[in-house]
């Protein structure tokens, strides 16, 4: 008997392909600080709980297909603080924002078509378009100019008759990349050009460092009917366990037909609903704190990285990540060797390869992204382990070579 041609050319995931390895080093004894994957480290709001702990019905019960009506209303109210402009009605509720993306990616594509997206990219966009025989026509940015978009002449070849949406996540994951207004009005005008959908993932919108005004795509009037916002209350409200999340649009079109994949699956969490509408609530000074929180960990990190040998790397706009560029000639056998042969007094530094996070095979070979979810003095340890993890690696690397 054999799977389907679709679930063996499925890539697995590029933040878990360390983990035996990772296991491996654990039951050797060695202590790992994990940067490797984007699972915060800050409290969930307790309002999240208590409103489980009240809710009490007889039955727990399936909820309406679209999401229930409180919580509906609340990401509506949230949205207005942001003057972004969704009715409940326009707001469907999804298994986190995995399941909104899939519904979006499935609403707009079909098997065969392509979309544009901006590399490197969230690793799971390649298992998800994959998953649906959608191609990635992939915008590649470099470490050199800071993951920054380049010049339209070197998108617009990449559209022909089958690209059906820009695929865009901002800020970014992994690079950090919060998108300027000319970028963002860049790919506006490709949008509305070529009649593309924009499937904008905005799970990090809070997290915009430096005061950086920060521009949801919903946000641009001329392109209302193009967005398909995609959110969760993992990241932003350190609710990753929650599995909530909402698709946004104006396009009637879109609202009405995603209508079917909502039935499809029948409701998201009834009880985690229940919780995300106390999310929702949670005064805005949680946000500014945590905002300020990760902002001081990126100085941290950025900091101690930029100084060393060798190292490529841009002070990210956003997010929690950092994606550097290692003077190794392969980031994955260079923390595989970590794992393997590095220890300082049985402490070892892990973060993940990027080559995952990038659509076109061979790009990435030398970088990695770093999740500074960690409190300030892990991290400056974990860049202590990497800086000697470095060095060692290069005396290491010279010997192999000669050999
Ligand atoms: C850019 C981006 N989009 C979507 C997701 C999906 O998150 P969730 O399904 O937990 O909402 C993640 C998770 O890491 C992410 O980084």
């Amino acid at each position: 008997m054999k799977l389907s041609k679709r679930i063996y050319d499925m890539p697995f995931s590029g933040t878990r392909k360390l983990t035996p390895y990772i296991n491996k080093a654990k039951e050797n004894g060695k202590k790992i600080i994990a940067m490797y994957v984007g699972q915060p480290d800050i409290k969930t709001p307790k309002g999240f709980f208590e409103a489980i702990k009240k809710f009490e019905p007889e039955v727990l019960a399936y909820g309406e297909n679209y999401g229930n009506p409180e919580l509906r209303k609340a990401m509506s109210d949230y949205y207005k603080g942001y003057d972004i402009d969704f009715e409940p009605s326009e707001i469907f509720v999804t298994v986190a924002g995995s399941e909104a993306l899939l519904f979006a990616l499935l609403a707009t594509c079909d098997p065969g078509d392509n979309i544009l997206s901006v590399e490197p990219l969230y690793t799971d966009y390649n298992l998800m378009t994959k998953e649906i025989n959608v191609n990635i026509k992939a915008i590649t940015t470099k470490a050199e100019e800071g993951y920054h978009l380049p010049s339209r002449d070197k998108i617009d070849p990449l559209i022909d008759d089958r690209t059906k949406a820009i695929l865009l996540n901002h800020p970014n994951n992994p690079t950090g990349v919060v998108y300027t207004d000319e970028e963002l009005e860049m790919l506006a005008d490709i949008a509305l050009e070529n009649d593309l959908f924009i499937i904008s993932d905005e799970v990090y919108r809070e997290f915009v460092y430096d005061g950086l005004p920060y521009k949801s795509l919903a946000s641009i009037d001329r392109i209302k009917d193009n967005v398909i916002i995609v959110d969760s209350v993992s990241k932003r409200y350190s609710a990753c366990g929650a599995r909530i999340g909402n698709i946004a649009s104006k396009n009637k079109d879109f609202t009405a037909n995603v209508t079917k994949l909502c039935q499809s699956r029948i409701c998201a969490p009834t009880l985690d609903q229940v919780g995300a509408i106390e999310l929702y609530k949670t005064p805005s000074s949680y946000l500014r704190e945590v905002n300020k929180e990760y902002q001081h960990r990126r100085d941290v990190v950025f900091d101690l990285l930029e100084k060393m040998e060798g190292v490529i790397c841009h002070k990210p706009e956003g997010a929690f990540y950092i994606s550097a560029k290692l003077p190794v000639d392969n980031a994955e056998n260079f923390l595989i060797w970590m794992l393997e042969n590095f220890e300082d007094n049985g402490e070892v530094v892990m973060v993940s390869p990027i080559q995952d996070f990038y659509s076109t095979k061979g790009l990435g070979t030398k970088e990695v992204r770093i999740a500074y979810v960690l409190e300030e003095d892990k991290l400056v340890r974990a860049m202590e382990l990497l800086e000697k993890a470095l060095h060692e690696y290069s005396n290491y690397e010279a010997i192999h070579s000669k050999n």
